[in-house]
């Protein structure tokens, strides 16, 4: 017996799958049937029939898939689309024509993007791209490609960089210059003089999530989507990959759902240490002779390096490597946004290292808040 396949089914669950691993979602039944729910109602502002197909401009029009190395600007390919409200389902989210596989392996079939620069500029740029952690698994080839594709960029006071719930077009690295992040018309943060910032609009296809304004005169580094997608987002795979396993083994992680812990793996970035190394190091020293003191050892799957960012206190000691070690780093934005709901767990952690304070010296420094 011949079973015949409806047209359009396997694009239509074609399109849901590759959303699925593209978002991760934890409730497979819900997100379907946002999915489809968002998909028919884009059927219908299209004027789409009720037959078998579905409406242009979203991909399970029984058209091929597109991806990026199909070489076509994908700001044409949704130009005709009707952007729904800023939600998850966002243009950029239900126009598939940036379907991207990141294992494919098309990194030489790529136009490259090349800006030139001086000998000058390019020192500058390395320098402020030194410690960017979306960069840190990118090896020498693909990080000098990243450093060519990115260009200069003056702000003034007031400019506003990225507005939010605008579509992603570029990631940008703080060469200088104060930044305000505003979410929703308040201000949740600032980026002084260093850090970066537009990664989630380009990695999630999703609008921007917040507002960034200069404060004052400064310099950006800036980075083309279509780059920043062919080599960090593809990277960012095998990342995931490298440590899913392991980040779900960490006890302190334990309270996130699956997607925000896979968030804060395309986030992280690794730094490797070698014996004796600081890793941290401690503002002020409280206790009198200023002699160090180990107070206790990390292994692997602890964490350290929280207290400053959940009290906004100095750091309150130095961590120092013993033996080789890797260790995998957020920022201090990516620790606000995806780390909030861990962040009593480590509050509740506080009194244990006051009760080894106690221990050693008979007395406690006061590390809260
Ligand atoms: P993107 O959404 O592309 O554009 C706005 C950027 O602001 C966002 O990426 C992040 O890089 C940055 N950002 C910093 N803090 C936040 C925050 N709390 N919420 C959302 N975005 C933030």
């Amino acid at each position: 017996m011949s079973i015949e396949i409806p047209v359009g089914l396997t694009e239509l669950l074609q399109g849901y799958t590759v959303e699925v691993l593209r978002q991760r979602p934890s409730d497979l039944v819900d997100f379907a049937v946002q999915y489809f729910t968002r998909l028919r109602d884009t059927r219908s502002q299209d004027g789409a029939s009720t037959g078998g197909k579905t409406g242009k401009g979203v991909m399970f029009d029984g058209e091929p898939m597109q991806t990026e190395s199909n070489g076509e600007d994908d700001e044409d390919d949704d130009s005709d689309f009707e952007p729904p409200p800023p939600s998850r389902f966002n243009r950029r989210v239900s126009v598939c024509a940036e379907a991207f596989n990141p294992d494919e392996d098309d990194e030489d079939t790529e136009p490259r993007v090349v800006h030139p620069k001086t000998d000058v500029q390019r020192c500058r740029l390395q320098e402020a791209c030194r410690d960017i952690l979306l960069f840190k698994t990118l090896d020498q080839e693909q990080f000098s490609q990243v450093l060519d594709a990115m260009f200069e960029l003056i702000v003034k006071p007031q400019e506003h960089v990225i507005d939010q719930g605008d579509d992603g077009d570029n990631f940008y690295v703080i060469e200088r210059g104060v930044y305000d992040i505003v979410v929703s018309g308040k201000c949740v943060g600032q980026y002084n003089n260093k850090g970066s910032f537009g990664e989630l609009a380009l990695m999630y296809n999703t609008p921007r999530a917040a507002t960034i304004i200069a404060t004052q005169d400064g310099a950006l580094w800036g980075l083309d989507r279509a780059t920043f997608r062919r080599l960090i987002v593809k990277n960012n795979a095998k990342k995931r990959r490298m440590y899913e396993c392991f980040i779900e083994s960490v006890p302190l992680l334990k309270s996130l759902e699956a997607t925000e812990r896979m968030k804060l793996v395309d986030v992280l970035g690794a730094k490797q240490f070698t014996d004796g190394e600081r890793i941290i190091t401690q503002t002020k020293a409280d206790h009198a002779d200023n002699a160090e003191v180990e107070i206790t050892r990390c292994t692997r799957g602890q964490y350290f390096g929280e207290l400053a960012l959940v009290t906004n206190k100095p750091r309150a000691a130095s961590a120092y490597a013993v033996g080789d070690v890797k260790c995998l780093v957020i920022d201090i934005q990516a620790f606000e946004r995806l780390l909030g709901s861990c962040k009593e767990i480590m509050k509740r952690n506080i009194a244990h290292y006051e009760e080894q304070l106690v221990a050693l010296f008979g007395s406690s420094m006061d590390l809260r808040d």
